[in-house]
Formats: structure tokens, C-alpha cells, sequence
């Protein structure tokens, strides 16, 4: 295993908590973005903004100071505002495309560059079940989402020729702040359309970053990997 230069966008808590850890115990070295918070115990972390270009410039620049140009890149940052459509205003549909999507572009764009230069790259984006078979209330969740598949395959042609894979990793329900945010009616509703019928866990996530960041995963590119205990199936 070759270690690498780890960048994991909100990697402080939940999956993308999970995610760094995993891939540091591989022996890579793992920065992760953090707002207010500290970084977790153990992890270098970067403060960025995801709505901010400057501010995901300066984080990696830090990044790269401390542990070289990143070369696998999971940007796992996100936000829902779940609410019935009409109620969603347009600032509630853009700040979720802008952080989730938009969020999603500014790091990748700045991470190619060395990528390219490298002629070797994983990135790895944090999608959603949300993103083949919707969600009432969902809307601008769910648009960021599937935005995230069109952005990833766009790039899989693109980065390809220079060994750049780029992937979606698509979450059903996970036990994280923003899984346990759903409401009891909807848990209940999604445990019956998932065939392993309960949620899953952010390691379980992790595993599937993990194949997708190392070697295994060398001949994927512009795929989903649904980690969604089957829900959404065949989606
Ligand atoms: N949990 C699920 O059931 C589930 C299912 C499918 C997909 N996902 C996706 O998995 C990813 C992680 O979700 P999670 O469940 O771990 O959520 P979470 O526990 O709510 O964590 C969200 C992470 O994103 C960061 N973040 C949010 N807005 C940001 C911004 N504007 N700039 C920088 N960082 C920002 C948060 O930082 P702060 O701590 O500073 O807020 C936090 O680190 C998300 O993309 C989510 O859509 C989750």
C-alpha cells in the first residue's frame, strides 16, 4: 500500500469522521476540514468553509505544507433542509445545491490540478440514495445529489487519461446527526423499503470509501457504490 495525502471535507464528525479514521489506520495521512469545532482528537485538521473558494484554497494549501499535494479526495461535507416545495425558497433550494454541489466543485477543482500533474488521483464523492429515487421534501437535497452524478462521470471522461478515478459513494440511512434528524414516521418508512431493514453505520460507509481510495479500486471510475442495506435498489 502506498500511503497517500488524504483530504476528507468535513471530516470531523459522522461519515466523514469514520472515513479519516479508516483511511489513517491504512497508514495514509489524513487531513480533515472542520468549521467551528476543533479537530478530532488524532486527525490534522484545516478549517474551510465549503461556500467559500478562498477558504478551500487556504485549507489546502495548508494541506499540501504538511503533507503533500492531496491525491485522494472525499468530499463528504453536506447539508438537507428538508421542507415541502412550496415552502422551499429559493435561497433554501441554492444554499443546499451551493454546499452540497457547489461545495463538491471547489475542492475538486482545486485538488486536480496536482492530480493531473501527478497522473494519478481518487476522488470520491459523498452522494445519496436521495439522488436515483427522490425524496418528498427533498428537493434541493436530492438535486445536489443527482448533480453530484453528473459532475463525476463528466470528470471520470475527463480526469481518466491521467489515472484519475471519480466516484459516488451513495448512502441510504446511517446513524450520524443528520440520519438520526429524520423523523420517526420516516425511519419506519425506510426500514420497510430497505432489505436489510434497519440503518447502517458510518464505518460501513467507510469500508466502501476505502475500496474505492486504494488499489482495489484502481479499473472503477464514474460508478455509484449504493451503501444503502438495498434501499434504492436497481436505482
Ligand atoms: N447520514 C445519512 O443518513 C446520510 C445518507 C446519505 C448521504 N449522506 C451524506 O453523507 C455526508 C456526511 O453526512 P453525515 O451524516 O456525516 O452528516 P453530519 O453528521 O451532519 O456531518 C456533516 C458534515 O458536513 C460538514 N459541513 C456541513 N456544511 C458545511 C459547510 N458549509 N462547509 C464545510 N463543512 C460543512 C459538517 O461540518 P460542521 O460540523 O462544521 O457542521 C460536518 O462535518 C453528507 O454529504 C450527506 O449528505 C448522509
Amino acid at each position: 500500500m502506498t500511503p497517500r495525502s488524504v483530504l476528507v471535507t468535513g471530516g470531523n464528525r459522522g461519515i466523514g469522521l469514520a472515513v479519516a479514521r479508516a483511511l489513517r489506520d491504512d497508514g495514509h495521512r489524513v487531513a480533515v476540514t472542520h468549521r467551528d469545532d476543533a479537530p478530532p482528537d488524532g486527525l490534522f485538521g484545516v478549517r474551510a468553509e465549503m461556500r467559500d473558494p478562498d477558504s478551500v484554497d487556504a485549507a489546502f494549501t495548508e494541506v499540501e505544507a504538511a503533507h503533500g499535494p492531496v491525491e485522494v479526495l472525499v468530499a463528504n461535507a453536506g447539508i438537507t433542509r428538508d421542507m415541502p416545495f412550496l415552502r422551499m425558497t429559493e435561497p433554501d433550494f441554492l444554499d443546499v445545491v451551493d454546499i452540497n454541489l457547489g461545495g463538491a466543485y471547489r475542492v475538486v477543482r482545486r485538488a486536480a490540478r496536482s492530480m493531473i500533474r501527478a497522473r494519478w488521483g481518487r476522488v470520491i464523492l459523498m452522494s445519496s440514495m436521495v439522488y436515483a429515487y427522490g425524496a418528498a421534501g427533498q428537493a434541493n437535497y436530492g438535486a445536489s445529489k443527482a448533480g453530484l452524478l453528473g459532475l463525476a462521470r463528466s470528470l471520470a471522461w475527463e480526469l481518466g487519461p491521467r489515472d484519475i478515478t471519480v466516484n459516488l459513494v451513495a448512502p441510504g440511512l446511517i446513524d450520524t446527526e443528520m440520519g438520526r434528524a429524520v423523523t420517526d414516521r420516516r425511519r419506519t418508512e425506510l426500514a420497510r423499503v430497505t432489505p436489510l431493514g434497519h440503518p447502517g453505520t458510518t464505518e460501513d460507509v467507510a469500508e466502501a470509501v476505502r475500496y474505492l481510495a486504494g488499489e482495489s479500486g484502481r479499473y472503477v471510475t464514474g460508478a455509484v457504490l449504493p451503501v444503502s442495506g438495498g434501499l434504492g435498489l436497481g436505482g
